[in-house]
């Protein structure tokens, strides 16, 4: 957590001696968290054109002009200056790739290979996918030393709901709302609510709240809670051995016994492979035989994950997207850190 102390400013950098780091520059600017664009136009050539940047902003609401600048390194550079039209599309959190792709400075059309486009004011190609395009007029073209500054007016727009990617510190991100949605209770410090709840203890409680769920869901079709995980993680991938199951169970604190699948197989849920040969019973020895799911087995599979496709959907309604990408991501650098021995997907 961050405090006063922490902001204390490193030794200025100015401008007056002309020679600022140029990397620090570059690290300083990169803590203005954007979101990132992708801007089109059509060449004199007829060619498609477009670069990734960063740098747009609005300027003005009437006349609705917006800007962005453009290195004047630019392979796309001329086609620019030259252009009547251009449009900026705002990226979609899931347009990491497009960015990527339209930052690299190969020639436009190769840029756009494979890519399907619609026509867009003055024959400006325009991508699909954004959460918010907009086809503008140019309107200014400003020198801004080693970039120029294009200002355009925007003739028209549309958007969607999809989240926007954002640019910071030179990666990608999602942003979420730091809004509270949990209301402290009156005379309770509001800060308890957010930033003072202990870690542990917003684990602990959201794991309670899913493992309830589940267990809820698990008394429902019969199982209890080892016959639960037994079957879903065949679910993930059958002819797993008993040893493999025993093992992933582990994780989880949980003991499988022979009991559970034997009563799994009596139900005609699961069968036991021991070397080509169907078995009824399994022993406690016979650790390396295979699970595989029966026809209802695998009916009872695809109820849970519909079910769990359900509390899912449902969280992200309630959560809202970004903030359930953000959740996953962060959930899943965490377990990766700190139960690095768990497998990537285990169940
Ligand atoms: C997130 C991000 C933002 C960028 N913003 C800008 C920008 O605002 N202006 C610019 O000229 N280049 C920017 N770039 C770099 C250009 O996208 C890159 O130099 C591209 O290769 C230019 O293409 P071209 O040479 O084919 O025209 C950005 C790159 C990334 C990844």
């Amino acid at each position: 957590m961050h405090n006063e102390n922490d902001r204390l400013h490193a030794t200025p950098q100015t401008s007056s001696d002309v020679t600022l780091d140029a990397k620090a520059f570059r690290h300083a600017l990169g803590t203005f968290t954007t979101g990132v664009t992708i801007v089109t136009a059509r060449g004199q050539d007829g060619a498609p054109v477009g670069v990734t940047a960063n740098s747009f902003n609005s300027v003005s609401m009437d006349p609705p002009l917006v800007l962005w600048s453009l290195a004047r390194k630019s392979q796309s550079l001329a086609a620019f200056e030259q252009a009547s039209h251009w449009a900026v599309h705002i990226l979609a959190h899931d347009q990491g790739d497009l960015s990527g792709r339209f930052a690299r400075s190969v020639s436009g059309p190769e840029k756009f290979e494979g890519i399907h486009c619609e026509e867009g004011l003055g024959s400006t190609p325009l991508l699909v996918g954004c959460t918010t395009r907009l086809q503008c007029r140019t309107a200014h073209i400003y020198d801004g030393g080693d970039h120029i500054i294009l200002v355009g007016e925007v003739l028209t727009f549309d958007k969607c709901d999809a989240p926007p990617l954002v640019f910071q510190r030179g990666n990608y991100a999602i942003a979420t709302s730091t809004a509270q949605t949990i209301m402290p209770s009156p005379g309770e410090d509001p800060r308890n609510v957010s930033e003072m709840s202990p870690l542990g203890y917003l684990l602990a409680s959201a794991y309670l709240h899913f493992s309830t769920k589940s267990q809820e869901q698990a008394s429902l079709l019969e199982l209890n809670d080892v016959e639960y995980l037994i079957v879903s993680a065949l679910g993930a991938r059958e002819g797993r051995t008993y040893h493999e199951l025993i093992t992933l169970a582990a994780y989880t604190g949980r003991q499988v016994g022979p009991e559970s699948i034997n009563d799994l197989a009596a139900r005609g849920l699961i069968r036991i492979d021991d070397d080509g040969e169907d078995e009824h019973y399994m022993s406690q020895n016979q650790d390396h035989a295979q699970i595989y799911l029966t026809q209802e087995g695998h009916a009872l599979v695809s109820r849970i994950v519909s079910e769990s496709q359900r509390v899912e959907e449902n969280m992200m309604r309630q959560l809202g997207i970004p903030e359930t990408i953000a959740l996953r991501t962060l959930l899943s650098r965490f377990v990766r850190i700190h139960s690095p021995l768990i497998p990537y997907r285990w169940f």
